[in-house]
């Protein structure tokens, strides 16, 4: 079945339109769901799971019509085979009707651009092949160590308080100055460049201002990289044999810096709200059953950066998950819902520990390219930030945690913590949860804690290295002790 397509705005008429609370609230024309009126995205895509099964009609705003790809299956064949479906909206019927309006909400992310996730064939290899090349040159122990370094210093803004919200003060900050050391701007780094990317990307109404920052910081950029190359990602693009014009350097370095931020901080508000709220969860990283880097994997699964892709459309009329497709009908790749398709996780709750095999990154031959950089932001930020602070906890309850939604992504506004007040740390030292004094000079084993204070309620991060009790002062060698095998596999492993 393809999607009807209908007028712009339903009936027109409010007193035809149902009231909400009714059942037909959210129904446009022929009985098609609209997405973006949706309480609860999750639950209307098994809604319509049920009702049509992988592939679903749907409406987004003023009753465009779109097919959701809800099978695990059916989105993997979608993005994989590049002589069906492309992502080239300029075939999108109903644009090219006029259906879709220029001031239509989701206008920034349909315009076609001359960008390599809109491009296809030789043309996205050109532009792709550039891109990866650029990343290529990457040395991923140097970037880990960064990472660390970072998240001392945000860390260092507010361990001394005792409390912090981890999305406004480390998730939304840590992606974005690593993003800009390794594009080349480490010096543009800073908490206006963190507020104009937020402000972009929500679309307030200084977003035209925001992004004008933004994109001013990357022609400086572009610009300084022409005059004189140096090792970095500007700088790789610009002397790549694929020839980018300014403007192409330019508007890459934007998707990789926007890309790059939003899914990012996203994954590491998601990893971090579950260490807080799930006790197994929890429980199973302290005690060792779990790395972060498999935490971080299993929120991939579950609670994916981004839920859905806009958009893949049809170059020829096909057929997809029991659907007729024509040509020119556009198609959502259901990042979120195909992850939990019952026919790959008929138990959601069991582990997928050792399973990379969900769509978070997208597939084929658009398959997200930074990848790699953003589980190495996620992983060693996470594992940084809970060995400051071991003990630290959800300040608020659980469901008064609050969420941004869209048919995109879905973003936790804030994460209130309290810990223990902690001392700062130089920014170079590895990341501890010992407290770092200008007099240490040796090894400190477990958790050195005032007597007066007490003990945390929740496990440790990591666990305790030795079974001696941490709540007595340890006495301190002499020499810095000898570490074994395991230990320094550790410390190289983290990037130390
Ligand atoms: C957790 C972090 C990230 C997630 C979840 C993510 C997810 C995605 C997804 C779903 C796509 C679209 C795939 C498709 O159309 O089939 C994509 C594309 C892309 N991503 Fe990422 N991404 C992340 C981090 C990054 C980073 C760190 C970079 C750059 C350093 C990056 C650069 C790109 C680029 C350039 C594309 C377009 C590729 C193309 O069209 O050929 N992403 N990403």
């Amino acid at each position: 079945m393809t999607p009807e397509r209908h007028s712009l705005t339903g009936t027109g008429d409010p007193l035809l339109e149902p009231p909400p609370g009714c059942p037909a609230h959210g129904l446009g024309p022929g009985g098609l769901h609209r997405l973006h009126e949706a309480d609860d995205l999750e639950e209307l895509y098994e809604q319509l799971r049920e009702q049509h099964g992988p592939v679903a009609p749907a409406l987004l705003h003023d009753d465009v019509p779109m097919w959701v790809v809800l099978g695990h299956a059916e989105n993997l064949h979608m993005v994989s085979t590049p002589a069906q479906f492309c992502r080239d909206s300029r075939i999108w019927t109903p644009l090219n009707e006029g259906v879709v309006k220029p001031d239509h909400p989701l206008m920034p992310h349909i315009a076609w651009q001359p960008i390599c996730s809109h491009a296809e064939g030789e043309e996205h290899k050109r532009l792709r092949g550039a891109v990866t090349s650029a990343m290529s040159g990457i040395d991923y122990r140097e970037l880990r160590r960064h990472i660390k370094r970072y998240t001392q210093r945000h860390v260092n803004r507010f361990c001394e308080e005792g409390r912090a919200d981890l999305v406004g003060q480390f998730a939304e900050h840590l992606p974005m100055g690593v993003m800009c050391h390794l594009l080349g701007m480490p010096d543009e780094y800073n908490d206006r460049m963190v507020e104009a990317a937020r402000d972009t990307l929500k679309g307030t109404e200084t977003a035209i201002a925001s992004h004008a920052y933004v994109m001013d910081a990357l022609d400086r950029l572009t610009t300084a990289r022409r005059a004189k190359p140096e090792d970095d990602i500007a700088g790789r693009l610009v002397t790549h044999a694929a020839g980018l014009t300014d403007d192409e350097v330019r508007e890459h370095l934007r998707v990789v810096l926007l890309a790059a931020y939003e899914a990012t901080v996203n994954l590491i508000s998601n990893v971090l709200r579950v260490v807080l709220t799930d006790p197994g969860f929890r429980a199973q990283l302290s005690g060792g059953q779990m790395t972060v880097p498999e935490a971080v994997e299993q929120s991939l699964w579950d609670e994916p950066p981004f839920s859905t892709v806009f958009a893949y459309f049809a170059k020829q009329e096909t057929e997809l998950g029991g659907q007729r497709i024509r040509a020119g009908d556009g198609l959502l790749l259901g990042i979120a819902p195909g992850n939990v398709d019952p026919r790959i996780r008929p138990d959601l709750a069991a582990s997928m520990q050792g399973n990379r095999a969900h769509l978070a990154f997208g597939g084929g031959p658009h398959e997200c390219p930074g990848q790699d950089i953003g589980r190495a932001i996620a992983d060693a930020g996470i594992d940084a930030l809970l060995m400051r602070l071991p003990d630290v906890q959800l300040a608020c309850d659980e469901d008064e945690l609050r969420w941004r939604s869209s048919i995109a992504s879905r973003h936790l506004v804030e994460l209130p913590v309290r810990f223990e007040p902690k001392a700062q740390q130089d920014i170079r030292q590895q990341p501890s949860h010992a407290p770092a004094s200008a007099q240490r000079t040796a090894w400190h084993v477990g958790i050195p804690r005032p007597e007066s204070r007490p003990a945390p309620q929740v496990p440790p991060y990591p666990p305790e290295p030795v079974s001696v009790s941490a709540a007595q002062p340890q006495p301190v060698p002499e020499q810095p002790r000898p570490r074994g095998a395991w230990q320094r596999f550790l410390l190289w492993w983290r990037g130390y």
